[in-house]
């Protein structure tokens, strides 16, 4: 597989735009859910382009970005089960940040300013920073993203619009684990009976899908933080619901809307995020 350490050598091999190019961009330590968009990006494009760059500015708290899991040998072989469609691109910081590590300012509106936006200040900013960075330098036609980060999804295509960057940005799905566990890097962090708890965070969102428990936000919230304190190792770090137009909180449920519950939470010092789409009601 090529492995390239530099956006211009990348470019340069790929150089006729009778080429479709399909972009990944990970922070590496991949995992089946990685894999998913890989191989849709596989299915879309004549080559793909997996970004493997762990950001620092998009991480809020130093010791979050120095525990960051990285296995790059392993990643490595992950993706040599593709054909040499794949391509990797591992930059250094110089070259996606020339001028040095910092984030632009952007205004994104009300999609930034709560859950993961409140929680982790300035973390959006560091991800368009990069997420532009990597589209302007790679100049895919398509880009794929996961909705385990759906915040950071409508963000990208914020970016993507309010930029013209001409990116077709397109969502896959969330990959969980057998026991409904969401994908993540940092499952590696975990213990492993902070793992077995883990996956309680989905049980109850689940449960909390189907039960019907009324339209206020705030009896699903005492729901989810009851069932969850129940796991020692557990601690709910924010439970929001929000209508997917324009990600901001509400306190209660109406109608001809959908919505999506948001919740963080922490197993020991791991923070897991997840969200589950409510549908219409
Ligand atoms: O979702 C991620 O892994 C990162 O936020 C991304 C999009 C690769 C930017 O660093």
């Amino acid at each position: 597989m090529l492995v390239f350490k530099t956006a211009h050598h990348l470019r340069s091999r790929f150089k006729s735009n009778l080429q479709t190019i399909g972009l990944v961009p990970t922070m590496g330590a991949l995992h089946k859910g990685h894999l998913s968009l890989v191989k849709k990006a596989c299915e879309e494009n004549d080559k793909v382009v997996v970004s493997i760059y762990v950001n620092p500015t998009q991480f809020n708290e130093v010791s979050d970005l120095k525990k960051y899991p990285s296995n790059l040998e392993k990643d490595l072989k992950l993706l040599q089960s593709f054909s040499n469609q794949v391509v990797l691109y591992t930059p250094d910081h110089k070259d996606l940040y020339p001028d040095g590590i910092q984030s632009k300012t952007y205004d994104f509106g009300t999609i930034a300013a709560h859950m993961e936006g409140e929680y982790r200040v300035g973390h959006f900013e560091g991800v368009a920073t990069v997420v532009e960075a990597l589209f302007r330098k790679i100049q895919p036609q398509k880009a794929y993203f996961g909705e385990k980060d759906f915040q950071q999804l409508q963000i990208i295509k914020a970016l993507n619009a309010q930029k013209k960057l001409g990116v077709t940005i397109v969502p896959c799905p969330i990959v969980r684990e057998k026991d409904g566990l969401a994908m993540s890097s940092r499952n590696r962090l975990l213990t492993q009976s902070q793992r077995q708890a883990a996956a309680q965070i989905y049980t109850v969102l689940d449960e909390l899908k189907k039960r019907k428990l009324g339209k206020e936000v705030h009896a699903m919230k005492d729901f989810f933080i009851k069932e969850l304190s129940r796991e020692k190792e557990l601690k709910v770090e924010y439970f929001f619901v929000a209508s997917t137009n324009d990600l901001v909180p509400v306190t209660t449920i109406q109608e001809g809307f959908i919505y999506r519950i948001f919740t963080a939470v922490f197993a020991g010092k791991t923070r897991l995020i997840d969200t589950v789409e409510l549908g219409r009601i």
